[in-house]
């Protein structure tokens, strides 16, 4: 239900909320991979509210201003286990006792594995391998896999306008990271399932965003917090291509309940969903919504980065029907949230990002 705050959205069709489906994960002990990250550490919390006992095990290196700081993840009152889901021996400690398992972990970012695909495949295919050997051991129930809409790469080319995206249709990755993703969604279905005690569902992420994120280095992902930032260095915001790209932007509060759904959900075992709104937003179509905030703001068209899709936007039916679920979050509301966030919080801005930006005009 559009507008209503995540934790009491109604559920399609019924009267139930999430918060009260989640109820099933009271006491449940659930590890998130990667749950020091961005949508990890908000699943945390979501999960923590829902009364499950929480391990999170995460490098916590994915920013090079510490993530522990940046997504709170200690302060949830979860257990962290600062590790790499490379290391058996570590990953089997954990889910040797888990009810749940979350595999977020990933080296998380389009242009980082297109510059080293040697440290995309070691965290996403290897990494991957290692979490699903473990949990086929040992009786984990439903093993939720995140994967991404980069998937579906550019889609069908003889297609004009925005694309819409549908779980069964033929995936074309166009990044090392795409191919990653891919890679370990079908591993999942070929390791857990049918073949193992443990259940699987598959998660496809469109465009995550929500305070508190913040780019990463030499990333052109993640337009809100880059074009914001932008804005609020004042620089002009770079709209790479044009900026006629399409994204489904997605809430992270928003991400973290469906995610939280696909580890309960019956019918989700052995399936996979869009996680989007449905809705396409183009590049520009962002900055238009940001640039009110910095009056002044420019922009500039700059080429469009290697691996960077035309993209698309999400089929819904499949989320709507399986998890019960659809975002509640509008792009303007989300928006205006993260940009009110970013300007009460001056210490958001990474120190790399001014030192190469220069500092704020007029701060
Ligand atoms: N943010 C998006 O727009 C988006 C879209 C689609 C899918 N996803 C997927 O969502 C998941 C979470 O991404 P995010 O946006 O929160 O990124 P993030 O970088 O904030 O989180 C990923 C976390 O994984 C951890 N990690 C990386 N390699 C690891 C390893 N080898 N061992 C242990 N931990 C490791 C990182 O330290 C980081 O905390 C990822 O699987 C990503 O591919 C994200």
């Amino acid at each position: 239900m559009p507008g209503l705050p995540h934790s009491t959205a109604a559920v399609v069709g019924t009267e139930e909320t999430v918060r009260s489906r989640l109820d099933k994960l009271r006491d449940a002990r659930v590890v998130v991979t990667g749950g020091g990250g961005l949508v990890g550490s908000r699943l945390v919390a979501l999960l923590r509210s829902a009364g499950a006992v929480v391990t999170v095990l995460d490098r916590m290196d994915a920013y090079p201003e510490s993530g522990h700081e940046t997504f709170g993840v200690a302060r949830g009152g979860a257990r962290l286990v600062v590790g790499d889901v490379r290391d058996a021996e570590t990953v089997g400690g954990l889910l040797r006792d888990a009810d749940f398992v979350v595999h977020a972990a990933a080296y998380a970012d389009v242009a980082a594995c297109t510059r080293r695909p040697d440290i995309a495949f070691r965290a996403n295919v290897e990494g991957t391998q290692v979490v699903l050997e473990q949990a086929a051991r040992f009786p984990v129930r439903r093993l939720v896999l995140v994967s991404s809409a980069s998937v579906y790469g550019d889609g069908a080319s003889d297609t004009a306008g925005p694309q819409v995206f549908h779980e069964d249709q033929p995936l074309f990755p166009v990044s090392v990271y795409a191919n990653s993703k891919l890679w370990a969604e079908h591993q999942t279905r070929l390791m857990l399932g049918a073949s193992s005690g443990t259940e699987y569902a598959v998660v496809r992420y469109f465009s995550v965003y929500g305070e508190p994120q913040i780019p990463k280095p030499g990333s052109h992902s993640w337009m809100v917090p880059w074009l914001s930032l932008q804005a609020r260095l004042g620089r002009p915001m770079r709209l790479n291509g044009g900026g006629d790209q399409v994204r489904d932007l997605i809430h992270v509060d928003d991400v973290a309940e469906a995610t939280a759904l696909a580890l309960i959900e019956e019918q989700m075992a052995g399936r996979t969903v869009n996680v989007g709104t449905g809705r396409p937003t183009s590049v520009r179509e962002v900055a238009d919504l940001i640039a009110p905030y910095f009056p002044g703001s420019r922009r500039i068209v700059t080429p469009r980065p290697e691996g960077d899709p035309l993209g698309g936007y999400a089929c819904v039916e499949r989320s709507r029907e399986l998890l019960r679920w659809r975002a509640g979050i509008e792009v303007r509301e989300g928006v205006e949230r993260y940009v009110r966030w970013l300007l009460a919080t001056p210490d958001a801005t990474p120190r790399w990002l001014a030192e190469e930006y220069g500092e704020p005009e007029g701060a």
